[in-house]
C-alpha cells in the first residue's frame, strides 16, 4: 500500500466552495479504508480556524526566489490526515481565492507557496510516495519537483494530476515568474506560457506523470476543442496517461436517512419525512403551500456560465407564465447571474423564490424538499449535487455532459443535448409529465435513490493508478 500526498486549496468540512473541497473530504477515507496513509495539505484559511487543531510544525522554511518565507503547520485534532499551511499574511482572510473587490492580487504567490511547501512537508513531517495534486492551485507541485531533481529525499516521487475543472488554469502575468521561483526558460509553449501568460494548470499538465479528470466523459470533452479551453492539444497529447475517475458521493454526509440538517428524515421505504421536507422547504422560502402538490424544482449551484443560468433565464418567463411549476434557488458568484435570479423572483413571487449566498445546511434542505434538481451546466466535469440529488430522491434534470451524462440515465432523471433553452425546455416539460404519473414519477425516485456512487470504486481506480506508477512493470 502507498503513501500518498494530497495537494489542495479546500477540503470539507474546514474550507469549502464547491465540489473539490467535497473530493478532498471524502477521497482520503476511501483510500485509508483500502489500507493506504493519506496526508492532505491545504491552506488554514479564516473560515478554516474553528476547528480544532494543533500546531505540529513551527516554522517550515520554504524558499521561492531567495526568498525564505517560515509557514507553520496545523494539524486536525478530529482527522489526523489533514494538515494545515497557516502563513497567515497570505491565507487568513474571509475569502479562499477573492474578495467582493475580485480575486485576490497575490494568488500566484499564495498558490505558488502553498505547492511549494509540500515538498518541505514531504521532507520533515510525512514522506509520501505519491504526490496528488488539485487542479491549478497545486499545479505547480510537479513542476517544482524537476528542480528538486538533485535531491535524494524525493528519489522516485510520482505526481499525479487530477483536473476538477478546466474553465479555471491559474493565468498570470509573466512578470510573476521570479517570485515564484521559476526560470523564464520555462516560459515557452512547451513549458508554462500560454497566451502570453503563465498557466499552473497546464504546468501541472506538463509535468505531472498522470493526469485523472472526475468523469469518463469529461475526459473525452476536455480533448475537444469545444471544451479544452485552449488545452485541447497538450491533453490529446498526453492522452496515455490522462484517466477520467468518476467522483463518489460521501453518504456519510449526504443522506436522507441520517442527514441532521434535514427538518425529517426519510428512507425508501418510507418517503413521508420527503413530503414534510417540502413542506417546510415551501414555507420557509415562502411559496404557498398549494403547491405542495405541484412539482417543486431546485437549484443549488454556484452562479457562473458553467452552470447554465443564462439558459434558466432564457426559458423561465414562458416556462412560469404557463406552467403550475415552482422554482426554488440557492446560490451566489456572479454579480449577473444573482440579478437574474432576483429578477425571476421579483416578477413571480408565487412560484419563485431565491436566497442568494452560501448557506451548507439550506443545500441540504433543497436536496430533500425540492421534487426535481435542475442543472444545465454548459459543461460540468463530474458534479455531485446530482448525485446527492438521485440519494434524496429528487429527480434530475440535466444536460447531457461531462459527469452529468454519466451519472444520470433514463430511469433515473432527464438529459438533454443541446446547450438551448429549447432543449432544456424538452427535458424539463418531461420530467413535469412523469411527475403528473404519481407510481412512474415514485419509481423514478426509488431508482435513483438505490444508484450507488460511494467512493470505493473511486479510490479502487485511484488506487490502480497509485500502483501502476510505483510499480510499472507489476501493471
Ligand atoms: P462545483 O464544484 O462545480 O460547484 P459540484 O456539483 O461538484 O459543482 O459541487 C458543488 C458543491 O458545492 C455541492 O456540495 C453543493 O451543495 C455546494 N454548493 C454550491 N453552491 C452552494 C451554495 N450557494 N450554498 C451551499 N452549498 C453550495
Ligand atoms: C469542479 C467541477 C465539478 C466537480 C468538482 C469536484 O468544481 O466543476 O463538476 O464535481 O470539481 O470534482
Amino acid at each position: 500500500m502507498s503513501r500518498i500526498l494530497m495537494v489542495a486549496s479546500e477540503a470539507a468540512p474546514f474550507a469549502k466552495t464547491g465540489g473539490l473541497s467535497d473530493v478532498l473530504g471524502a477521497l482520503p477515507r476511501a483510500l485509508t479504508a483500502l489500507g493506504h496513509q493519506v496526508a492532505v495539505l491545504i491552506p488554514r484559511y479564516a473560515q478554516t480556524r474553528p476547528f480544532a487543531m494543533r500546531r505540529i510544525w513551527g516554522d517550515l522554511p520554504v524558499t521561492l526566489d531567495g526568498v525564505t518565507y517560515r509557514p507553520s503547520l496545523f494539524q486536525s485534532e478530529e482527522s489526523e490526515g489533514f494538515l494545515f499551511l497557516d502563513y497567515p499574511e497570505f491565507y487568513d482572510r474571509d475569502g479562499l481565492y477573492g474578495n467582493a473587490a475580485g480575486d485576490f492580487p497575490d494568488n500566484a504567490l499564495r498558490f505558488a507557496l502553498l505547492s511549494r511547501a509540500a515538498f518541505e512537508v514531504a521532507r520533515y513531517v510525512f514522506a509520501p510516495e505519491v504526490l496528488h495534486c488539485h487542479d491549478w492551485q497545486a499545479g505547480l507541485a510537479p513542476l517544482y519537483l524537476k528542480g528538486l531533481a538533485y535531491d535524494p529525499t524525493f528519489y522516485g516521487l510520482k505526481t499525479v494530476l487530477t483536473i476538477h475543472n478546466l474553465g479555471y488554469q491559474g493565468l498570470f502575468p509573466p512578470s510573476v515568474l521570479p517570485a515564484i521561483g521559476l526560470d523564464a526558460s520555462l516560459f515557452t509553449p512547451e513549458g508554462i506560457e500560454f497566451w502570453g501568460q503563465v498557466n499552473y494548470l497546464k504546468a501541472g499538465i506538463v509535468y505531472s506523470d498522470a493526469l485523472t479528470t472526475v468523469s469518463r466523459k469529461y475526459a473525452q470533452e476536455i480533448q475537444t476543442p469545444e471544451y479544452g479551453f485552449g488545452l485541447d492539444g497538450l491533453l490529446r497529447a498526453r492522452a496515455s496517461v490522462l484517466f477520467g475517475i468518476l467522483n463518489g458521493a460521501d453518504y456519510e454526509r449526504w443522506n436522507p436517512e441520517t442527514d441532521p440538517l434535514i427538518p425529517v428524515n426519510y428512507s425508501a421505504k418510507d418517503l413521508s419525512g420527503k413530503q414534510a421536507c417540502k413542506l417546510a422547504l415551501l414555507r420557509e422560502f415562502g411559496l404557498p403551500e398549494a403547491a405542495e402538490d405541484k412539482p417543486l424544482i431546485g437549484i443549488v449551484s454556484r452562479f457562473t456560465s458553467q452552470k447554465g443560468a443564462d439558459l434558466i433565464a432564457e426559458a423561465a418567463g414562458d416556462f412560469f407564465a404557463s406552467e403550475d411549476a415552482y422554482l426554488v434557488a440557492l446560490g451566489n458568484g456572479d454579480p449577473n447571474y444573482e440579478e437574474l435570479f432576483r429578477d425571476l423572483a421579483a416578477s413571480f413571487p408565487d412560484r419563485v423564490a431565491v436566497h442568494i449566498g452560501y448557506d451548507e445546511a439550506l443545500a441540504h434542505r433543497i436536496e430533500a424538499g425540492a421534487d426535481i434538481f435542475l442543472m444545465p451546466s454548459r459543461y460540468e466535469p463530474c458534479g455531485l449535487n446530482q448525485i446527492y440529488s438521485l440519494r434524496y430522491g429528487t429527480v434530475p434534470v440535466v444536460r447531457a455532459t461531462g459527469g452529468l451524462d454519466d451519472t444520470i440515465d433514463s430511469e433515473t432523471g432527464f438529459k438533454f443535448q443541446e446547450y438551448t433553452s429549447a432543449a432544456m425546455l424538452v427535458a424539463l416539460e418531461a420530467a413535469l409529465a412523469a411527475f403528473g404519473d404519481r407510481k412512474r414519477w415514485k419509481k423514478m425516485m426509488l431508482a435513483g435513490m438505490s444508484r450507488d456512487f460511494s467512493w470505493g470504486a473511486a479510490a479502487a481506480q485511484y488506487s490502480a493508478l497509485y500502483e501502476s506508477l510505483l510499480n510499472p512493470k507489476a501493471g
